[in-house]
């Protein structure tokens, strides 16, 4: 086993068309590790993900996948790497059944032989879309859809998952049951990018916290220090739900 990172940004300025959404931001989340980021709406936690995926490339600075320098390498790259990316939002494939939109990815992760395995894993995990494996995904509503990307990030456990919002729409018994699932994928071995609102939920699961103003780091620390720092910052009072 390497003690090189999982994944590693040193010093990445990036952003979209002539806007800077990233300035010099390092950060690493060590092999197994947890590390919630944390900032304000339009910080620049999304950006962060999509450079850590390869959906954004760097404009200065570089990207390393487990000691492997992989900056402007394409996404598809990123993802043979072990690096699983859970958009924020629905990105699911509207016009293809639940099953689908599971079995397609499932079967370049695991193979056509490992796809049955693969689906019964995650119709246990989200029974309700078992319950609708032949419904066109456009058509679920929207923490069904979330509970489809999820459902395909948790089976995969991939090396590094990069979960944008994780909690959006969703109940909050179901929320609940995502972080139970993410411990174990911890557990596991997977190392988790956790961007979330929900940040008490974050802060418990993670060890190590980064927190983004305005597209720089403006602080970063462990979780038990980050409850005050981080409270007073995004949302200007005590407490962190
Ligand atoms: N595709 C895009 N084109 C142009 N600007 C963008 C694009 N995506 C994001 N931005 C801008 O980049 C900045 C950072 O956005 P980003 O989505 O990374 O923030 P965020 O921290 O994830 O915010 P939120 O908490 O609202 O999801 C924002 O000012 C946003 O308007
Ligand atoms: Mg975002």
């Amino acid at each position: 086993m390497s003690h090189e990172p999982i994944l590693e940004l040193t010093g990445v300025t990036a952003g979209y068309g002539p806007f800077r959404a990233l300035f010099d931001v390092s950060l690493s989340v060590p092999e197994g590790g947890a590390v919630a980021l944390l900032g304000a709406n339009g910080a620049g936690k999304t950006t962060v993900a999509r450079v850590a995926s390869g959906l954004v490339k760097p404009l200065e600075g570089s990207v390393d996948i487990a000691g492997r320098e992989v900056t402007g390498k394409p996404t598809y790259h990123f993802a043979r790497s072990g690096i699983v990316h859970a958009p924020e939002g629905r990105s699911v494939f509207s016009t293809f059944t639940v099953e689908e939109n599971l079995a397609l990815p499932f079967g370049r992760t695991f193979s056509r032989k490992g796809v049955p395995a693969a689906l019964e894993r995650a119709y246990e995990i989200f029974p309700q879309l078992g319950n609708r494996r032949k419904q066109i995904a456009g058509t679920l509503s929207g923490g069904e859809q979330r509970m489809l990307c999820l459902a395909r990030a948790l089976v995969e456990s991939p090396k590094l998952l990069i979960a944008d919002e994780l909690s959006l729409g969703l109940a909050p018994i179901i929320v609940d049951q995502v972080y139970d699932l993410l411990e174990k994928i911890r557990e596991a071995g997977t190392a988790v990018l956790v961007v979330e609102q929900h940040v008490g939920h974050a802060l418990d699961l993670c060890d190590h916290v980064i927190l983004l103003t305005h597209g720089e780091i403006s602080w970063e620390g462990p979780s038990d220090e980050a409850r005050h720092v981080v409270a007073s910052t995004i949302f200007g009072s005590p407490g962190t739900e």
